[in-house]
């Protein structure tokens, strides 16, 4: 039986393991799936650790995203572009580092809700690792323009730049603009966890505007509150969250696990 974890710090409340062996369970694949709570600058040898153990590959939560990254000895495309690892697999005798939250976030937005992304007018709102993940993946869909929203504006500029050379991104001041209408309006920032109020300037929408949040459960609330106040469409990352565990798991398993409804409402009720 094949052994697979998650390593984060906290990892109490990962659902992970939970839609991971609902996979394997749907596939008749048996394996077993792990929390692991990581303990912060020793990442690197509790996951080689976990390796030697007979340990297949595991994925990575906040904070140690990074840290995979520089312990992968061969890294994919996607990961070596958003600079984080979400997903260590072993391939070759190597210990390979892949990110599938970018791609687990696009499979969400088009192929779960039906969205086209291809000439849309994005707003991505945070500049922190979670927008990081998905600047790339959203750049390759064609949008019309994508602009970076941040408190911090050196850090969306600095994004903007890192990501340049892939498509059209540049990062914005509120202040300076006027009427903007995105077509989509991502948030990426973890200010529903400080349960903040979430605002934005009403020039920066329009009736059909859709609000896709990366988080889900409370953290997504001062979102959802704001996009409920102003009539908007919203969507939470929970459909993100199943898409990129199914593609870990497709790295592990060669075979893509369906995301049910059941599934759905299981992790509904455990929010
Ligand atoms: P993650 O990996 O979840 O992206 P992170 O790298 O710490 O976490 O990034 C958090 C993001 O949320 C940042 O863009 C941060 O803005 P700053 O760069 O200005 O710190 C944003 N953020 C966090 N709390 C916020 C708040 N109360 N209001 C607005 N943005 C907030």
């Amino acid at each position: 039986m094949k052994r697979y974890a998650v390593f984060g710090n906290p990892i109490k409340h990962s659902m992970s393991p939970l839609i991971h062996s609902y996979f394997a369970k749907s596939l008749n694949i048996e394996i077993s799936y792990e929390p692991i709570l990581g303990t912060i600058g020793k990442f690197n040898i509790e996951a080689r650790n976990f390796l030697k153990d007979g340990g297949s590959g595991f994925n990575i939560t906040l904070p140690f995203k990074q840290d995979a990254y520089n312990l992968a000895t061969t890294k994919s495309n996607i990961a070596l572009i958003t600079g984080s690892v979400n997903t260590i697999s072993l391939k070759d005798g190597e210990i390979h580092g892949d990110n599938t939250d970018g791609s687990g976030f696009i499979e969400d937005l088009t192929k779960n809700i039906g969205y086209i992304v291809e000439n849309k007018k994005i707003l991505l709102m945070g500049a922190g690792g979670a927008a990081m993940g998905v600047i790339p993946n959203i750049l390759y869909e064609n949008p019309a323009e994508l602009k970076i929203f941040n408190r911090t504006f050196k850090k969306a500029k600095d994004l903007s730049k890192k990501f340049s050379d892939i498509g059209e991104i540049q990062a914005i001041n509120i202040e300076n603009e006027n009427k903007l209408e995105f077509d989509l309006i991502i948030n990426a920032t973890s200010l529903g966890i400080d349960n903040v109020d979430f605002v934005l300037p009403n020039s920066f929408f329009k009736e059909d505007t859709i609000c896709y949040d990366m988080s889900y459960g409370e953290a997504s609330n001062s979102f959802m509150s704001w996009a409920n106040k102003n009539n908007l469409k919203f969507y939470n990352g929970l459909g993100m969250l199943l898409e990129q565990a199914a593609d870990s798991f497709y790295i592990w398993e060669s075979k893509r696990p369906l995301i049910t409804n059941e599934l759905r409402s299981i992790l509904k009720q455990r929010l």
